[in-house]
């Protein structure tokens, strides 16, 4: 090998060892959120926060505190008043709607505490949406939701509709709709909020099993302190739309 081919390997080794700076999974800045219909509401103030990428957080915190309305911005379901929020380095904040509806497909995945899954849909087709939105063939798309829904122990339920699901299968159907893509920043508000204390604990070790074979980022909010800390290893809590850190 000539001289300079050996300093061509060696620079091309040394650009690939180089960590790549990844941009920070969650970053706000004076985040505020005030609901101005019949009555005034200041419900985020202010607020400040960084989540590195692949942390899971737990956002913990009074009834009416906020903490829905913070994962509303960030699942890019309603927008901030005032302030900065960026996901994955996109300014929320600065997307139009037909950039904020690609974000919602393509970046994050939500659990929400009802589920939320479309009643005249099959298990197997409610996980699939997000794939059609990705413009995944019908062949790949259902192949892909089966084994997602197999993953989460459903694989017997593919053809159930909602209605034909205990609360427990359901939230397994809506963990598997928000995964199935493979998003950047998975979002959970109460996901264990309906359910028995018995199925609220397989949800939660399905839950944390997932988010630790992908890494991903991972952002809880949540009333229970012990789901909080059973599925992430950082806590926020909010009072009165402002966060602080709650000591491990
Ligand atoms: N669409 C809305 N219009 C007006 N006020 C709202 C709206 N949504 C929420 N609020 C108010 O904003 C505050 C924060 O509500 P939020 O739903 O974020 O609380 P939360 O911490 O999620 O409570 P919970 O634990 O009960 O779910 C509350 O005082 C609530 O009444
Ligand atoms: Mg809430």
């Amino acid at each position: 090998m000539h001289d300079c081919d050996v300093r061509r390997t060696q620079h091309a080794e040394r650009r690939r060892l180089e960590p790549v700076d990844a941009p920070p999974a969650i970053v706000a800045r004076q985040l505020s959120k005030v609901y101005d219909g019949a009555h005034h509401v200041q419900a985020l103030r202010a607020l400040d926060i960084d989540v590195p990428s692949g942390q899971r957080v737990a956002v913990v915190g009074k009834s009416g505190s906020g903490k829905s309305t913070l994962l509303n911005l960030l699942a890019g379901l309603d927008r901030p008043t005032s302030g900065e929020l960026q996901v994955g380095g996109r300014p929320l904040h600065e997307l139009t709607s037909n950039e904020m509806a690609a974000y919602r497909m393509q970046t994050i995945g939500v659990i929400f505490q009802a589920f939320q899954l479309i009643p005249q849909r099959t298990a197997l087709q409610n996980v699939e949406l997000p794939l059609v939105f990705a413009g995944l063939p019908k062949n790949a798309r259902q192949q892909k939701a089966a084994e997602w829904l197999k993953r989460v122990g459903l694989s017997h339920r593919l053809d159930h509709h909602p209605y034909q699901l205990s609360g427990g299968e359901q939230q397994r159907v809506a963990i598997a709709r928000a995964l199935v893509n493979e998003p950047q920043v998975v979002l959970a508000d109460e996901p264990t909020g309906n359910l028995d204390s018995a199925t609220a604990g397989e949800i939660v070790e399905l839950i944390k099993e997932l988010c630790d074979a992908s890494g991903r980022t991972f952002l809880l909010v949540t009333h229970d302190t012990d789901v909080g800390h059973r599925l992430c290893n950082r806590m926020l809590r909010m009072s009165d739309g402002q966060l602080d850190e709650v000591a491990a």
